[in-house]
Order: structure tokens, then C-alpha cells, then sequence
């Protein structure tokens, strides 16, 4: 899609590394022979090569850390945008460009700019638009590796109770976002681009299940349990009420209408994504 500018000199820092798209970018980038810089609060890793110690909620160990790096991969794993303008500021001086790890739920209102009702994404993409970096904003639909929160039933075999078990989901394989992110960081032509990520169809939650099962070899079934249920559950996790009951809407509403894909993982790294099949089947020994 674009010309591929990437030489042996180029650095990326990566914020977030060890999540679950940066532990893949990591290894994408490196295997392209590009230089990662990984920030790490851990004082033990950051002693291993490739590492530099660092938090997201201390700016001077950002700037320093990223002081030198020609590109900078930055997830903001936070409920709130708090910290995030100073984060943006003590990129500013130092780096050429910025790949965001946002998210889908960031919906573009005329005049108002990117907005995430309850989630920080849309803050922390104005404030990088504000900040005048060149930056390219990644908006992924749900992890593939979120079906790991069915790990514990699956593996004790039986049932996965859940509501919502016919909502139509396009999932989008961790690997293929990191193959975008490398993409954005090290090619020229993405700057000011917002790539909404998916996989190439949307299995409803019962279908992801039986394929889980499938792959690891377990009897395995979707359970539906009702609405009011599925809320009492996820309000006993702390979750606060408006997300809850704007999840569950959600849900609702592609069961009648599962999620639309897109091609821009196609678009950007010439190769189609991988469809849940394929992550099942790589992770089914999580689920035994
Ligand atoms: N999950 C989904 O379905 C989904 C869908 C769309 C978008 N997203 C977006 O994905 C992002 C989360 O990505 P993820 O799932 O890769 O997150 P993750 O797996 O939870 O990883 C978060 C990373 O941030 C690091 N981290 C946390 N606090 C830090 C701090 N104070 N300073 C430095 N590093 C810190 C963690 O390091 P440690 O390992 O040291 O703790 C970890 O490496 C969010 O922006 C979310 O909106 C997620």
C-alpha cells in the first residue's frame, strides 16, 4: 500500500510492551530488523537488554526514555485519561511520529471530534491530534484473546454461561493489529489515518466457543443465562452501571445485526486476517 522506508537505524519505543498486541509488535519489529526500546515499571526486566524503566504516569522518564527513538507505540491501559496531556507533551519534543493503540468504541462526532462515552480513547486521541505529532490512530474491535475470560469454564469442561450467546462479534487477532502498528510505526503514508481493525467475520459468542472447544479437544457449550443475571454479574466485578448496561445493549443489538468487518488489515499489511479459527487453534493448549 505504501513505500517501505524502514532501515537498520530506526528505533521504536514501545509503551506497553508486554500487553497483549505489544508482546507481538515487539517480536514483528525485531524480526524486520527494527531496533525496540521497551518501557518497563519493573526494575528487574528493565536490567534486560532492549528494556528502559519507565511508567506512563511519569513523564520525565517518558521524554528520557524516549529521547533518541524515531517512533513511539503507545497504549493507554487506564479507565480515566488522567496523565495522559502530560504523557503527550513529553512525547512531543522528542519523537518523529505516534501509533495509537485506541479503540472501535471511538465514534467521530461532526465538530466535536473523537468520543468514547466512559472510556479514555477519545480524549487520548484529541489530545495527540492537539499536541501536533504525526501520528496514526489504531481502532481495533474486541481482542481475539478476550474469549480468555472462558479459559476456567472451558478447560472444566461443560458449559460457558453467558448472555448474548448469538451476538455476531468480529474479533481481530492481537497479531494482525501488532502487523498494522509495525506497518504505521516504520512506512511513511499513515500519518492522520484512523484504521478501524477487524477480522474477517464476526462469529457469535456460542460459534466462538464451540470452535475453542473444538481446538483443545473439550465438550464444550454456550449456556445463555438471562440479561438480568449477566448484569448482577459483571456489577459484582465493580464495573460501573452505564457500562454495564451499554455492554449489554450491545450485545443485544448484534445479535439481530452482528458487526460489520472491514478490510483495512488487508489494505495495510497486504494479508488477510486471521479469522478466530486460526487463534483458537494456536492458544487451544490456554484452554486444557
Ligand atoms: N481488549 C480489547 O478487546 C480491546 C479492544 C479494543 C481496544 N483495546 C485497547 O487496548 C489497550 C489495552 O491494550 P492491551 O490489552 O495490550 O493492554 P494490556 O494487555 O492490559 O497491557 C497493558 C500494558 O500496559 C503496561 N502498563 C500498565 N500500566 C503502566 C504504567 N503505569 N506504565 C507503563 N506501562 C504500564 C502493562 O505493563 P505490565 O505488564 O508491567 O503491567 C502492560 O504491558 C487499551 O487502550 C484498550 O482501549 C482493547
Amino acid at each position: 500500500m505504501t513505500e517501505k522506508t524502514t532501515d537498520d537505524a530506526s528505533t521504536v519505543l514501545l509503551l506497553g510492551a508486554p500487553g497483549a498486541v505489544g508482546r507481538h509488535l515487539g517480536l514483528q519489529l525485531a524480526a524486520a530488523g527494527v531496533r525496540v526500546r521497551a518501557l518497563t515499571r519493573r526494575v528487574d526486566r528493565a536490567r534486560q537488554p532492549g528494556y528502559v524503566l519507565g511508567d506512563l504516569r511519569d513523564p520525565r522518564s517518558l521524554q528520557a526514555a524516549a529521547h533518541g527513538v524515531d517512533a513511539v507505540f503507545l497504549g493507554w491501559p487506564f479507565a480515566t485519561a488522567e496523565g495522559a496531556a502530560e504523557a503527550v507533551a513529553a512525547l512531543a519534543g522528542e519523537v518523529g511520529r505516534v501509533v495509537l493503540l485506541s479503540s472501535a468504541a471511538v465514534q467521530d462526532v461532526p465538530g466535536a471530534g473523537p468520543y468514547s462515552p466512559g472510556r479514555p480513547d477519545g480524549e487520548v486521541e484529541a489530545l495527540l491530534a492537539a499536541g501536533g505529532l504525526r501520528h496514526t490512530v489504531l481502532r481495533p474491535h474486541g481482542f481475539a484473546a478476550d474469549a480468555l475470560r472462558w479459559a476456567e469454564e472451558i478447560r472444566a469442561g461443560g458449559a460457558v454461561r453467558g448472555y448474548g450467546g448469538g451476538a455476531g462479534l468480529n474479533v481481530v487477532d492481537e497479531r494482525d493489529i501488532a502487523a498494522v502498528a509495525a506497518r504505521a510505526l516504520t512506512e511513511d503514508g499513515h500519518d492522520g489515518a484512523r484504521y478501524v481493525l477487524t477480522g474477517p467475520e464476526s462469529p457469535t459468542q456460542a460459534e466462538q466457543v464451540r470452535i475453542i472447544g473444538e481446538a483443545a479437544g473439550r465438550e464444550v457449550r454456550w449456556e445463555e443465562i438471562p440479561r438480568e443475571a449477566a448484569r448482577h454479574r459483571m456489577l459484582t466485578t465493580g464495573c460501573p452501571p452505564a457500562l454495564v448496561d451499554g455492554a449489554l445493549d450491545f450485545l443485544h443489538t448484534r445479535t439481530a445485526t452482528p458487526e460489520p468487518v472491514t478490510t483495512t488489515v488487508q489494505d495495510v499489511t497486504g494479508r488477510p486476517p486471521r479469522p478466530f479459527r486460526a487463534w483458537a487453534a494456536d492458544h487451544a493448549h490456554l484452554f486444557r
